[in-house]
């Protein structure tokens, strides 16, 4: 019978055999599936495995620090952290095309990656181990949805950083291939991955970069990740995590709105708040958050937030709206 505790005795087991003494990379994105199928493979073989976190730029606040700090301090994975940003953010100057950014930080995401890759397999060459495993987090709605063929049409590229070069020579490990999300969430907390890990909602891999209606630029990212925390941290404080699947906050970048603040005019940006609730994100529904809890996240924002004098709610359900706005 299922338990967290069956399924992680049997992957190690199977890990071990996999990989013998050889040695194993991993791409960490932060979120729930890679963080878990890295911490389970780093049970199994310890050092053997060295994961990679990209800083693209396009993080939300605090995100690459609870993958450097509590992520590192729970698990003990061996971790290289790439900084990125300034290669992300001059590819992507000048690019106001939703699927030209995908494209973009998907192609920056795989050469950031080479790059320790490339570093990595000399130096494990030179200890006599070469590298010939890559952990992917893989989940059974995944393995089905790529053989199902449904005929969907592309809407989005979908991008998810984490997809890795597949011209590799390199064997798979998918610790995580029969499992459900749910799952997933209940082995990282019983390997002790913190909470705000394994219950974290989803977020796109191009990050706020398709949060950002308009050109994606250092102080828009600023301006967005100041918003978007704000948001985050007042829908958990009001207890709204479970029935909210993701609140994307999107930054209308090329508008402005006039305002008035103290005695002054202010000429700022407008941000879109886009909570929904979801079961698979194929449809959702908006989420009636509570006025209360609106107004406070209006006020905090409009009050913390130099640029932004004006916060709005989106209150489309998908169809015929999608959840991100690009
Ligand atoms: P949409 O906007 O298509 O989003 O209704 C459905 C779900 O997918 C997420 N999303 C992405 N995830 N790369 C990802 O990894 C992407 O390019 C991407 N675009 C959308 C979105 O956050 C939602 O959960």
């Amino acid at each position: 019978d299922w338990t967290s505790g069956n399924v992680i005795e049997e992957q190690i087991a199977k890990i071990r055999e996999q990989v013998g003494s050889a040695r194993v990379i991993s791409a960490l994105s932060g979120g729930v599936d890679s963080a878990v199928s890295t911490a389970l493979v780093h049970r199994a073989i310890g050092d053997q495995l060295t994961a990679v976190f990209v800083d693209h730029g396009l993080l939300r606040k605090g995100e690459r620090e609870q993958v450097e700090n509590d992520y590192v301090a729970s698990t003990g994975v061996r971790l290289i952290t790439v900084d990125a940003e300034e290669t992300f953010l001059g590819h992507l100057a000048g690019v106001t095309d939703p699927e030209t950014k995908r494209k973009i930080i998907g192609r920056e995401f795989i050469r950031a990656f080479e790059k320790v890759q490339r570093e990595l397999v000399d130096e494990a060459k030179a200890e006599g181990e070469p590298i010939k495993f890559l952990v992917q987090g893989t989940l059974y709605p995944d393995v089905v949805e790529s053989g199902g063929g449904s005929g969907t049409a592309n809407i989005k590229s979908h991008h998810n950083v984490g997809g890795l070069p597949d011209d590799l020579d390199f064997g798979l490990i998918e610790p995580l291939r029969t499992l459900f999300k749910d799952e997933v969430r209940q082995i990282g907390r019983e390997l002790g991955i913190p909470e705000a890990i394994v219950g974290r909602q989803p977020f796109p891999g191009p990050g706020l970069g398709i949060r950002i209606i308009g050109e994606v630029t250092k102080d828009r990212l600023e301006i967005l990740r100041e918003a978007d925390a704000i948001v985050r941290e007042e829908l958990t404080a009001a207890g709204l995590d479970q029935e909210i699947w993701q609140c994307p906050v999107v930054l209308l970048a090329d508008v402005r709105s006039v305002g008035v603040q103290g005695d002054g005019r202010t000429y700022g940006h407008p941000v879109v708040l886009r909570p929904v609730s979801s079961e698979d994100a194929m449809t959702a529904d908006w989420t009636r958050v509570p006025y209360e809890t609106l107004a406070k996240i209006s006020n905090r924002i409009t009050n913390e937030v130099a640029e932004i004098n004006r916060v709005t709610l989106d209150v489309t359900s998908k169809p015929p709206a999608t959840i991100e706005w690009e």
